[in-house]
């Protein structure tokens, strides 16, 4: 069953929330949805991230499993700290997003507890990275029966072959089971945070990790800046080269 990295589309959007939703269940999920979430509010999430599908500077990459044509795994990475102004932004698509529109927060998520989970992670990423470019991992999910099949370093081999070529840091916070993942990828860790389920009516804490990897090579970064919004998900040639062979989002 070998599997294979693709360009994500637009219309893997709703495929990618579900994997998501599924690859992020556990108690702290349970925490910050008072209940599973309907079809209609999964529907919104799934048009809000087809709303920032083109944004400039981000690259939304799926595994397949070649047998059975199944998404298994998915993720977006992200230029962070970029200068928009410097970069020739060619849009398409169903590109209409309003910047200031906020995101869709469905009513079964419990948003002090969203808050006091993501505010600290926020936090310490701006306290990490402060105005340096970086590339950005959001949300890499595999379908719990596919994990360990080599999906996520599918998507990781290519985020670490970018961020060489563009010569920029790279930044993610990892949750426990992904951290060995990302210390083989070259991340080191740079601060642990934990949130505590108890006050939240849970159990325990959940531990994250602020992970940095430098590029081993690679020219300034402000050589690439041009290049890499040119090269965004606004033209589908992006990724280049050819597809490999081998092996809190919104959590529903
Ligand atoms: C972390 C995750 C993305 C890895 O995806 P994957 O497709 O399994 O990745 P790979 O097969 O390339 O890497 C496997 C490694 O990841 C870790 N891993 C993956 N699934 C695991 C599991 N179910 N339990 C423990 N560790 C796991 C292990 O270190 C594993 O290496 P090993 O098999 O040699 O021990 C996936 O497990 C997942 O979606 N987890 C839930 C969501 C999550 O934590 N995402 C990361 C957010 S930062």
């Amino acid at each position: 069953m070998p599997l294979r990295l693709l360009p994500m589309e637009l219309e893997d959007c709703h495929e990618w929330v579900r994997i998501r939703s599924i690859a992020y269940r556990g108690p702290t999920s349970t925490i910050v949805h008072h209940r599973r979430m309907s079809d209609a509010s999964f529907a919104k999430v799934v048009e809000g991230q087809k709303k920032e599908f083109y944004e400039p500077g981000t690259w939304h990459w799926k595994v397949v499993d070649m047998d059975s044509g199944e998404m298994v795994a998915a993720a977006r990475w992200c230029a962070q700290n970029f200068s928009k102004s410097d970069t020739e932004i060619v849009r398409s698509g169903s590109d209409d997003t309003d910047d200031n529109e906020p995101p869709y927060i469905p009513p079964e998520v419990n948003v002090p507890a969203l808050s006091a989970l993501l505010g600290p992670l926020r936090q310490a990423g701006e306290e990490i990275m402060g105005a340096r470019p970086y590339l950005m991992l959001d949300t890499l999910s595999t379908l719990p029966e596919h994990q360990r099949r080599g999906a996520g370093s599918m998507i990781l081999k290519w985020g670490v072959e970018k961020a060489d070529e563009m010569g920029v840091e790279m930044y993610l916070t990892s949750s426990s089971m992904a951290r060995p993942l990302y210390e083989r990828w070259g991340f080191e860790v740079v601060r642990e945070l934990q949130f505590d389920r108890t006050p939240w009516g849970g159990e325990g804490v959940d531990r994250h990790t602020c992970m940095l990897r430098k590029p081993i090579k690679g020219k300034a970064p402000t050589d690439h800046t041009r290049g890499l919004f040119i090269l965004s998900n606004g033209e589908r040639d992006q990724h280049g080269g050819d597809p490999c062979v081998c092996s809190p989002g919104n959590p529903q």
